[in-house]
């Protein structure tokens, strides 16, 4: 017996969070042991790498540099919370996860993308199921600006980035159509929601 890992990937405003949170009640109801957590995060250390990966523009590092940290993180997150909480039988949904450092860093420099895929060999471990919440970027980083945060370092890029991104997510989706699902992300949240169970359903129950 293992428990579940579920991840959500999308560009910055398509709405993860929000159905992060349907999914997790709706499991918490069912009195299912349910843990959320998110990435760059998930670890007090995770936490400090993510508060100098997103909230200082000082340091002008490489795109490589950036994916070392991301998968840093990521290294220690899997190490404390994920593996453990998933041995221990319970689900786990995780906001971001690989996908993100081979999208954002992996489209701007393919020496990034390659360091990630090897240190990624070392962390092994896959989600079971992941959920692209595919959205318009125009409508996406209107919402992502919206928000009072002061972690905006790649809603900063503009439009065109987000559109990048966005081709991106759909690439590596049709490249991994046995674990990926993209949602349509332009729907009501409550439309997105049950598309998002109905996948979970052979999986959850
Ligand atoms: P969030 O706003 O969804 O919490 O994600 C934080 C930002 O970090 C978001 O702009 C995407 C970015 N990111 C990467 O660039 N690489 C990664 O590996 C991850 C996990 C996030």
């Amino acid at each position: 017996m293992r428990g579940l890992f579920i991840t959500f990937e999308g560009i910055d405003g398509c709405g993860k969070s929000t159905q992060i949170n349907f999914l997790t009640e709706r499991f918490a109801k069912m009195k299912k042991p349910v843990v959320k957590t998110e990435e760059p995060g998930g670890t007090a250390g995770s936490n400090e790498i993510r508060k100098i990966l997103l909230r200082e523009n000082n340091f002008q590092w490489s795109v490589e540099t950036e994916a070392l940290l991301f998968m840093a993180a990521r290294n220690d997150h899997v190490e404390k919370v994920i593996k453990p909480s998933i041995n221990d039988n319970k689900i786990v949904i995780c906001d971001r996860f690989m996908d993100s450092t081979l999208v954002y860093q992996g489209m701007r420099s393919s020496r990034a993308k390659q360091l990630s895929l090897d240190l990624f060999q070392l962390i092994a471990i896959n989600p079971d199921i992941t959920f692209l919440i595919d959205m318009e970027p125009e409508i996406a980083l209107r919402r992502a600006l919206r928000r009072s945060t002061k972690e905006d370092r790649f809603e900063n890029y503009g439009i065109s980035f987000q559109h990048e991104l966005r081709k991106n997510f759909l690439d590596i989706a049709h490249k991994h159509s046995d674990r990926i699902r993209i949602i349509d992300g332009n729907q009501t949240p409550e439309d997105v929601a049950a598309q998002i169970n109905e996948s979970i359903e052979p999986l959850a129950i």
